[in-house]
């Protein structure tokens, strides 16, 4: 099946150089079509980050 969503070396930052937090840290991963896909994670791990980039 075909890739709906790819993702490559994504990263969001907050802060500056120095006071920095890499919420998102370089991921890479794709999406096919019909995949159910869930994102788990401690607290703090980046999870709303990710899903509020605007792509
Ligand atoms: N607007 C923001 N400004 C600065 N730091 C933020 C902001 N939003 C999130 N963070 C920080 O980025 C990291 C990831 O947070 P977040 O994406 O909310 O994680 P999760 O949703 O997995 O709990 C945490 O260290 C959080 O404190
Ligand atoms: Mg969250």
């Amino acid at each position: 099946m075909g890739e709906v969503l790819k993702i490559e070396y994504l990263k969001k930052y907050y802060g500056n150089s120095n006071n920095i937090t890499k919420a998102v840290d370089d991921i890479t991963f794709n999406i096919k079509e019909g995949e159910f896909v869930a994102i788990m994670g401690a607290s703090g791990s980046g999870k709303t980050t990710l899903l509020n980039t605007q792509l």
